[in-house]
Formats: C-alpha cells, structure tokens, sequence
C-alpha cells in the first residue's frame, strides 16, 4: 500500500451534490454571507429533528456550546461538571464563556460522565452540567436532566458526535435543555465547517442570535429578510460566530443524504466491527446500540498495555488511527494533572480508534480487522 492508499482514520464524504449547491450560492445567489440558504438549514434540520424547538446555526460546534453556556448569564468562574475525557474544544468553550469546567470522571463501560464522582465535585458555584455524547452515545439523559433537577443545574449537552442518534426512542435535541451540534468537516453530517444550538428557551435564543451576529439587535431577523441592520443597538458582547450561505447549502445536501447514506453506512461499519472484536481477550469493547445511535468514531479499549504497540503496527500497515481523548485536566491550561482522575486516565491509556467513516469499502473494512486480529494473534 502507497500514500494514497492509506486508510483515513475519519474523512469528508463530499462530492458532485455539495459542489454543486455551493456552486448555485456563488453563480445564482451571489450572496456568501448569512441569509436564506441558513435559514432555510435550520427548518430542514428542525423538520428533521421533529422538534418545536428552534435550531440556531453558527459557524462551528465550539461557537455553539460558548453561546449555549454565554446565554445563561452566569456570575464569573461558575462552575460546569463535564467529562474530562472529551475534545479540547469543550472545555475551550466552557473558558470562553467565562466559566470554570470540572473535570470529572466518566463510567467506563460507556465513556459519559459519572454521575457519582460529579455529586461529589458540587459547590455553590456549580450551575451546569455538560454531558459529552461520547462517540455518539448519549450518556443516560433521563438520569442525566433528573440528577440536574435535584441539584438545580442547566444542562447543556455537548452532542457534537450525535446528531442522528436516538436516545429511548427520540432524536437527541428533539428534547432536553441546550444542545450542541458540530457539522466540522468529519462530523456525522458537514457544512464545511459549522454548528447549531437547539433550544427552546426564548431568553437563550434572543442571546444567541444576536450574539452570533456581533451582538447587533435582531440582526438575524433582518438577514433573514434580506436586509441589513444600518441603526441598532448592542447591548452584550458579542462574536463573528454566524454560519454562512456557502456552509448551509453544503449542509443542506448532506442532511439530505444522512438517512439513506451516512446513517446505514456508519452503523453497519461499527457492527461488523464489534462482531469482529468482541471475542478478542485483549479488546474491550463499549456497549452501544448501534441501531439508535450514528456512531462518529470507533474507539475500542486495548488492553495489557498494548495500545501503542497496536497503534504502531497499524500505521505501519497504512491504517490511520486516533486516541480520542487527551483527558483535559491534564493539559497545563486546565490543571496539568492537579486533580486527579484514576479512572479516565487508565481509560485514556487503552483508547484506540480505528478507522470509521462512509468511504470505508468492504475490502477496507476487512483488512482493517484482519490486521486487527492477526496483531492479537500474533501477540
Ligand atoms: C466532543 C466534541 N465537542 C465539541 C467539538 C467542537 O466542534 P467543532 O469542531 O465544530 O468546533 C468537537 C469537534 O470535534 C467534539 O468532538
């Protein structure tokens, strides 16, 4: 196998469809900034989610989760329990927002936060917990907004691996507080580059809709009549966090094909993996219903020290591989390492993810786990 031939960790399934909607943006409309074509993805993915609540799109998943927990108007450095174990850009978000993220530990049979190790992490200033859908699987929501309840919390989730997925039968964001999509370029659907807020707390939407928009007064509803604020006020502050035309018309074509492609695609992908590994001594596998779920990524635990020496043999047979995640307390801007999680980091030293995105092809997919199982074999 050459270069070319490597296999992607993750990639963005794009072609003829979005270059052509981004070429009708450029030819047709010759408007790139916020106006229609956003609007127009926010009722799509509102229509899609089969929710009342309103979609605000932004211009990436880490905007969305800074102006869902900036709506909330919190006193400086009030506190936030999240996982420690997610992608920088949540607690970058949360800091952003003038808070102080908590790291907590995360059960480790399904990687979401542990709800008895953030009971204990509660003070006075704790105001929001922040449940990461990790590799797509929402954490127990029903526990998760009970638990926010008797310590009177806001819940914004961090879903930016889940859209699609389903949590008892409902679409995650059909329900709930504030929650966080990210549609990057590897997402389980892209914009390029984008991210939506779902809420249907009016206070928070009036925020977030002009914070996105520098914070100018109802600027979003003047776009989205094809004019432009000229007298206004700002009351707060505010960010360059809207998404543009460009964006949601790549957006558009990709929720489209979500059902029908990505969806059936992604799942089926991380079942013939699971399959493959679950007799494998040396493999721990998370338990997740990949019928409910959109599974982003595939991470698997490997045990007996053995991450690295896999890892290494896996590039060098061309398979790209990923560690999702460095545990955020142990980067210097969050602590480096003062608390102490046992339990994430043991975790974090098994995690391994392989290969999973909608241009794997069978032939790929079965020289993936080969590999995987002749390692085991082997050692
Ligand atoms: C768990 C998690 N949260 C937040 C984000 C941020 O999303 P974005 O890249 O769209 O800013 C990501 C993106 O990778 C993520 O994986």
């Amino acid at each position: 196998m050459n270069e070319a031939d490597k296999i992607r960790l993750s990639k963005s399934i794009v072609g003829e469809q979005e270059a052509e909607a981004v070429r009708r943006v450029i030819i047709e409309d010759g408007y790139l900034g916020m106006g229609k074509h956003v609007q127009s993805f926010e009722r799509k993915i509102q229509e899609y989610l089969e929710t009342k609540k309103e979609v605000v799109c932004v211009n990436s998943g880490t905007a969305a989760i800074h102006l869902g927990l900036a709506a909330l108007g919190l006193a400086p450095d009030s506190e936030v329990l999240v996982q420690s174990l997610t992608f920088v850009a949540t607690f970058q978000a949360i800091t952003a927002a003038g808070l102080k993220p908590v790291a907590c530990e995360i059960v480790p049979e399904t990687c979401t936060i542990d709800l008895a190790d953030a009971e204990k992490r509660i003070t006075e200033k704790t105001k929001v917990i922040l449940p990461v859908h990790y590799a797509s699987r929402p954490g127990d929501l029903d526990v998760i907004y009970k638990f926010a309840e008797k310590h009177k919390l806001r819940v914004v989730e961090d879903a930016a691996h889940a859209f699609g997925s389903i949590y008892n039968n409902k679409k995650i964001a059909s329900f709930g507080d504030i929650i966080c999509f990210s549609f990057d370029g590897i997402k389980n659907i892209t914009s390029g580059e984008g991210g939506a807020i779902v809420t249907d707390d009016g206070n928070v939407l009036r925020y977030i809709k002009d914070a996105r928009l520098l914070g100018v007064q109802k600027d979003t509803e003047k776009r989205y009549s094809g004019q432009r604020s000229w007298e206004f006020d700002v009351k707060n502050q505010g960010f360059r966090y809207h998404m543009s035309n460009l964006f949601a018309a790549i957006g558009l074509v990709q929720l489209e094909r979500l059902e029908l492609e990505f969806k059936p695609k992604r799942q089926v992908l991380a079942k013939n993996y699971f399959n493959a590994f679950k007799e494998i001594p040396g493999v721990k596998l998370f338990q997740n219903d990949f019928d409910a779920i959109v599974p982003h990524i595939f991470p698997i635990r490997i045990l007996n020290s053995q991450r690295d020496n896999l890892r290494q043999y896996l590039i060098d047979c061309n398979i790209e591989c990923g560690v999702h995640y460095l545990p955020n307390h142990l980067l210097t801007y969050y602590g480096a390492g003062a608390t102490k999680l046992p339990a994430t980091e043991q975790i974090y030293s098994e995690l391994l993810s392989i290969p999973l995105h909608p241009g794997i092809s069978d032939d790929q997919q079965n020289y993936i786990i080969e590999k995987i199982k002749l390692f085991f074999n082997q050692n």
